[in-house]
């Protein structure tokens, strides 16, 4: 299905991401890992055969203009970008510093940003090139003690919109999927430091209708349809993969 794209997928150090790049190289896509975590995209590299490491930080404009340029220039081209790399934060707005809100938006808002920016060029000049962002759920209903995370994925929607109309003639499809509550590492970080996590759990799946967490498979399956041929006429959408918590 993805047969002879290449696709950049950001955040594939770990949860959705991986699940993600995984989920191309099995449909046959050509993928550039890029993270932070370095050693985490190597150690993915090595289990996806072509695969191309690129460890930057999503935050910082030129190294991401240079990790894009180089896995242009490896893979001769680029069809598709997924943003996936972005960071939570639990805090009362009253305690959230300046520096706090500025490295949320920094990463969720201003990572996608970076990378879009870069890679426009070489999406606008293949054939029927896609971008697909991941906000988050919480960027359509608001959560209590995230205000900065909250607004960097509505922001994050809203680029997706507003891009997706300003290259709809000549450039990329641009979408974005608004998971829910996923069981990753940034999930487990969130409840597993409560006075009692189970109860903090509990708390978490009792969000959504279906009363429970989804998977990264989940989301990596939303990804798929938006970054594949099945979804030609689709741009500017909003995918709620949340197990029905935004829409009540
Ligand atoms: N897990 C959930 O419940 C959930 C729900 C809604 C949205 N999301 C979103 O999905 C995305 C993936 O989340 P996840 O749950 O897989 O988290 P995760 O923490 O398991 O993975 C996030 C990955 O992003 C990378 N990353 C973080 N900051 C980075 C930076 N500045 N530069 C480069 N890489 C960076 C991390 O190293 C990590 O590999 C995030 O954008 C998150 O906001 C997650």
């Amino acid at each position: 299905m993805l047969k002879t794209r290449r696709i950049l997928v950001s955040g594939a150090g770990s949860g959705i991401g991986e699940a993600i790049a995984r989920l191309f190289h099995a449909r046959g896509a050509r993928v550039a890992l890029m993270d932070r975590n370095g050693p985490a995209v190597e150690r993915l590299a090595e289990d996806l055969p072509g695969a191309l490491a690129l460890p930057c930080d999503v935050s910082d404009a030129a190294g991401v203009a240079a990790a894009v340029a180089r896995s242009v220039e490896t893979m001769a081209g680029l069809d598709g970008v997924v943003n996936v790399a972005g960071v939570d934060l639990v805090r009362d707005f009253a305690t959230t510093t300046p520096e706090d809100w500025q490295r949320v938006m920094d990463v969720n808002l201003g990572g996608p940003v970076n990378i879009c920016r870069a890679a426009l060029p070489a999406l606008c000049a293949a054939e029927g090139a896609t971008i697909v962002n991941i906000a988050s759920a919480a960027g359509l209903r608001p959560l209590a003690q995230r205000t900065a995370y909250c607004t960097s994925k509505a922001a994050l929607v809203m680029f997706t919109k507003a891009l997706a109309l300003e290259v709809a003639r000549n450039g990329p499809r641009v979408n974005v999927v608004c998971p829910g509550i996923i069981d990753t590492p940034m999930l487990r970080v969130s409840y597993e430091h409560a006075a009692d996590p189970a109860a903090a759990y509990r708390e978490i799946v009792a969000r959504p209708a279906m009363g429970r967490a989804g998977e990264p498979a989940d989301i990596a399956e939303a990804a798929l349809y938006l970054t594949g041929p099945g979804s030609g006429f689709v741009t500017g959408t909003v995918l709620t993969v949340d197990g029905g918590r935004a829409f009540h």
